[in-house]
């Protein structure tokens, strides 16, 4: 219990602020690294909740219930996919995607990036690159290889007819909110293709928050594999698997994976979002922060990164302390992912809080 006694105790939520014991409001940026999309307590989300839990909560992977078509529905007016596989985490996802891609192909051999975050499980952690989340756990999966993010040429080195899939993050995330270059996604488009290979991208922290459903709409390329998490049902822990083709009915599974009440959560957040727009609205709210310690700002709509010539961490203290919550990816970038529902203005003060914060400190 001691790990928890110096972190911040919060006790409510309304829209994008958070309140702690002693009744201290916080507009929260990060809204539980990107989860509350529609900001906290949302009534009307709320409300489907409650109803379903009153309704029906379990029905058990075996069978069938209308939420699941409902969460399907609505997604299907976002993006079409043939089969999709539910779990309740970004990192099931990205299990399920790399066990259908060994199926699927019959292959082994699994590319990622350097940099790369996928989660925590030995799978996910086999492709998530970091030292510090992989060291003390290992063996890890065999067959994963890492190449540089961004090298055109290691990928035109390293994909072969042996691989069965390529795994990459259109933003990464963890990694300090690095985009990928589009000739980049265009190279492992191409090359997957070229060697019967599958391309996976995961975008349980990217999709919804730069201004299209999915990151890699902006590369207008057609991914095999979509992992989905995090926002996806506001809260209610889910995951979600999408891909280009079937998987035989057992060969995966999960005994909470696509249950009613998350499937309920996910159609009414999606439900939401395309009725207030807001994934379109995400990009004008963007903001870019300055000052003499500033390297550059990256990442784009409401994936943000202020990248820094010193380490970032000492700043989330300082801005939790002006009343606003961020949190850092990687050592020297300040992340943002704030609610979808969060106001222009209220971008700017929080742009001008963190300039305010880096400049005052000298
Ligand atoms: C790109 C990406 N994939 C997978 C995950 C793992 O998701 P979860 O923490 O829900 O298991 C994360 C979490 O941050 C992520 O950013």
């Amino acid at each position: 219990m001691n790990l928890y006694r110096k972190r911040l105790k919060l006790i409510k939520g309304k829209g994008v602020y958070v309140w702690d014991e002693d009744g201290n409001r916080y507009l929260d940026a990060i809204a539980g690294i990107g989860v509350a999309i529609l900001g906290h307590s949302n009534e009307e989300l709320a409300g489907a909740i409650s109803e379903q839990v009153e309704k029906l909560m379990v029905a058990g992977p075996m069978f069938h219930h209308e939420e699941k078509d409902e969460a399907l529905g609505e997604l299907s007016r976002f993006l079409s996919f043939e089969y999709a596989y539910f779990g309740n985490s970004g990192t099931e996802a990205v299990e399920a995607a790399l066990k259908f891609a060994r199926l699927y192909t019959g292959k082994k051999e699994i590319i990622a990036m350097t940099n790369a975050f996928h989660g925590r499980t030995f799978g996910s952690l086999s492709a998530t690159w970091k030292k510090k989340y992989r060291e003390g756990f290992e063996p890890l999966v065999p067959g994963f290889k890492h190449i540089p993010f961004n090298s055109v040429e290691a990928a035109k080195d390293a994909i072969t007819k042996e691989t069965a899939a390529v795994i990459v993050e259109p933003i990464q995330g963890e990694g300090g909110i690095i985009p990928a270059k589009e000739e980049f996604i265009k190279t492992l488009r191409d090359l997957t293709h070229d060697n019967d290979a599958l391309l996976i991208v995961d975008e349980v922290q990217s999709a919804f928050r730069t201004g299209k459903f999915l990151a890699i709409e902006h590369y207008k390329v057609q991914p095999d594999i979509v992992t989905m998490g995090k926002g996806l049902a506001n809260g209610v822990p889910i995951g979600l698997t999408l891909a280009n083709f079937d998987i035989p009915r057992g060969k995966h599974g999960s005994t909470f994976g696509g249950n009613p009440l998350a499937c309920k959560a996910m159609a009414t957040t999606l439900r939401i979002l395309r009725r207030e727009n807001l994934i379109e609205k995400a990009n004008k709210k963007s903001i870019i922060v300055g000052g003499d310690k500033v390297i550059m700002t990256r990442g784009k709509g409401l994936m943000i990164g202020i990248l820094l010539k010193e380490n970032a961490g000492k700043y989330v203290k300082m801005l939790q302390d002006k009343g606003l919550l961020v949190n850092t990816a990687g050592s020297r970038v300040i992340r943002l992912l704030p609610p979808l529902i969060i106001t222009k203005e209220q971008m700017l003060w929080v742009k001008e809080t963190i300039e305010g914060v880096l400049n005052e400190d000298q």
